[in-house]
């Protein structure tokens, strides 16, 4: 059997993944998909790169260890790969203990053929970016990836030899077109970068801890480059001592990445495999970004604070389909495009409620209310000649375009088929037919070739849409089976004369769109994803007096239990010692405090607030709590000791 190996970059754990991330995981899910369905035993490799400096602060933040705190990053990334439909193979962490090995092993060899050797590396270091840049690589002065600042460092390192395969890069990139794609980026890699000169890469670090040290000089850690990418072989098993998966899937096929790592893909990663003697992966693609007010999304920029980026919150009110659909057809493979909600919600009406669920419904509807099952004597119309061809035209180039990871391209053969046929009902006009007897035979060789037009639809959107086809094909009484195998798009009549329609949901319907985004933003007004600008300035509240003061009950209190509250992602509920009294109290502070770290806490409780029920669970008080407008929280508590109860004023 043919094997296809394709991979995403190793994400950041670092925080949650946003919409920008998921954009890679569903290419590659949707190619992995469409390969399975042509018949090839696919490897699909995802993950995530855990180490480094960034990672060790973030768990400092959060006051966990590094582990832990990825722990629950990745629980959080794989529960959003299973809601996004993400077939993945397999999902490798850098903290993986045969990874760990397998860097080691890969370093070792490296330096034991004298590709790796000792020296000092002085240089301007950014570390939220985990990089070090010569002098002219800054942007006025700055990090010219974050433009945040940069210090002088100046450290014992070990060095790959980079420099050394600077002529055999570029002639293998000359001579291997199809290795960087779209073939746009060759060029950005060879004048910019190789042509220009390599220097040696330096690949280890001593000022952090957290990573994979060097078995043979253990103050040294590995440095992100051979760690990360090294991922692509040791998920294989390379250099173990079980290595038939690597045997059997290397080299990639595809390796898709978002174009600010294609320098580290096709210079660094293919010098280090010349330099093991592997061979290199079969293609490098590049594909551009999610743009949102002109700038790469990240979750901590103003514009995205205005959008909502979490694409669980997206898959979970639009549905995984519609989502996938959404951002693959809505930017060219390769090009950068703009994310909006609105955008998402255009899609959905047009393509998917209003082109491919009306003619879903509509077929369904007429099969049920003409014929229930259609008879066998069917008629052809001056009209089918026609179908057929743009059906048999389009099957083709669909398969050359995802062939190419020409995604939207792709989706657009589809949707000129979904087109063709909501034109055909109206040339054709069934409920005109449906008027006379003898235009019986007519009408049900509409509704067959209409019929035949969805199941050749539904099996060609399965790779993007993955749960969209089963309901088609519950409402047409098709089985997944022989007649939805891949190659029957090719066999115009694959699909049994006499459909049975079984009217089911309407697999997409039309969104309100002014509406829905109302309530996209209230429900989401998380700090993490809609806080507010920090120009605006919180309005002072108006004057009172001490008497109005007065009026509110404080007093110290201790945290003595606390859970999360169950289905509400922002609720703790606590059991609060306050003197010889214990209180409930429901608070939204999940976000900025686990359970378990908030108890033992000294509080102070508003005492008089009339108690309410806070999903179901019943409210007495108020934990007073500062928050800022970067969306950071912190209880507030007495700063010296002083008896439960006490009163505060
Ligand atoms: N850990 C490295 C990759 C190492 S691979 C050996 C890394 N991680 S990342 O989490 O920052 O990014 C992973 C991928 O997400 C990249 O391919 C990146 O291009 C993609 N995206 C992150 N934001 C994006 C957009 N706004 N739009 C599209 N993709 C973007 O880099």
């Amino acid at each position: 059997m043919k094997t296809f190996y394709i991979t995403t970059p190793i994400y950041y754990p670092s925080n949650k993944l946003h919409i920008g991330h998921s954009y890679t995981t569903v290419a590659a899910d949707a190619m992995a998909r469409y390969k399975r369905l042509r018949g090839y035993d696919v490897m699909f490799l995802t993950g995530t790169d855990e180490h480094g400096q960034k990672i060790e602060r973030r768990a400092n933040e959060e006051g966990l260890s590094p582990k832990a705190f990825l722990d629950n990053v990745v629980d959080w990334i794989k529960d959003l790969w299973n809601i996004m439909d993400i077939s993945y193979d397999k999902f490798i962490r850098t903290t993986d203990l045969e990874h760990r090995q397998t860097v080691q092993k890969i370093f070792k060899k490296l330096y034991d053929k004298g590709e790796i050797y000792k020296s000092y590396y002085e240089g301007l270091y950014c570390t939220p970016c985990e990089t070090f840049f010569t002098e002219h690589q800054l942007k006025e002065g700055k990090c010219p990836d974050c433009g945040r600042d940069v210090e002088k460092v100046k450290e014992e390192a070990y060095f790959f030899k980079l420099s050394k395969y600077q002529d055999k890069l570029i002639e293998y990139i000359e001579t291997h077109p199809e290795f960087i794609q779209p073939p746009s980026r060759q060029n950005e890699m060879l004048n910019n970068f190789l042509r220009p000169g390599l220097e040696d890469l330096c690949v280890s670090r001593t000022s952090f801890s957290w990573g994979i040290p060097v078995e043979f000089d253990k103050g040294h850690i590995v440095y992100v480059w051979i760690d990360a990418l090294s991922n692509y072989i040791s998920a294989l098993g390379f250099m173990s001592e079980d290595d038939t998966l690597f045997k059997k899937y290397w080299p990639a096929d595809v390796q898709l990445i978002g174009k600010e790592i294609l320098r580290f893909h096709t210079i660094i990663w293919p010098a280090l495999l010349m330099a093991l003697d592997e061979p290199l992966p079969k293609q490098v693609f590049a594909h551009g970004w999610l743009i949102i007010g002109g700038e790469k999304i990240s979750k901590s920029k103003e514009t995205a604070q205005k959008t909502i980026i979490d694409p669980s919150v997206l898959v979970k009110r639009y549905s995984s389909d519609a989502l996938r659909y959404f951002l693959l057809r809505e930017v060219a493979f390769g090009q950068d495009g703009n994310f909006t909600n609105e955008a998402l919600i255009n899609r959905i009406n047009s393509d998917l409620a209003n082109d491919l669920g009306n003619l879903a419904s509509r077929t369904v509807a007429m099969i049920e209310k003409y014929f229930g099952t259609l008879p066998n004597d069917q008629e052809e119309n001056e009209f089918d000649p026609s179908v057929r061809q743009i059906i048999a035209e389009n099957v083709t180039i669909f398969e050359e375009n995802m062939e190419k990871l020409h995604f939207n391209i792709a989706l657009e053969n589809i949707w000129t088929i979904i087109r063709r046929l909501n034109k055909y009902i109206d040339e054709t006009m069934p409920w005109v037919l449906s008027k006379d007897e003898a235009n019986k035979p007519k009408l049900a060789g509409v509704l067959y070739t209409l019929s035949e037009g969805l199941r050749i639809i539904s099996i060609m959107i399965e790779p993007f849409m993955p749960n969209t086809p089963q309901k088609i094909w519950e409402q047409l009484g098709i089985v997944k089976g022989e007649t939805t195998s891949w190659d029957t798009i090719h066999k115009w009549g694959t699909l049994n004369k006499n459909v049975t329609a079984k009217k089911g949901i309407n697999i997409f319907p039309r969104i309100d769109k002014e509406k829905d985004l109302e309530s996209l933003f209230s429900e989401n007004s998380t700090p993490e994803v809609a806080k507010p600008s920090k120009k605006e300035e919180q309005p002072s509240k108006e004057e009172i007096t001490i008497d109005d003061f007065a009026k509110v009950e404080l007093k110290t209190g201790e945290v003595i239990e606390c859970d999360k509250v169950p289905k509400a992602d922002k609720l703790l509920v606590s059991k609060i010692k306050v003197g010889g009294e214990i209180r409930q109290i429901v608070s939204g502070i999940a976000k900025h405090y686990k359970p378990e770290e908030f108890v033992g806490k000294k509080v102070i409780v508003v005492t008089n607030l009339k108690p309410v029920k806070l999903r179901g669970i019943l409210s007495e008080g108020m934990i007073l709590c500062a928050s800022d407008d970067e969306g950071n929280l912190v209880s507030i508590g007495p700063m010296e000791e002083i008896k439960s109860g006490s009163i505060v004023k």
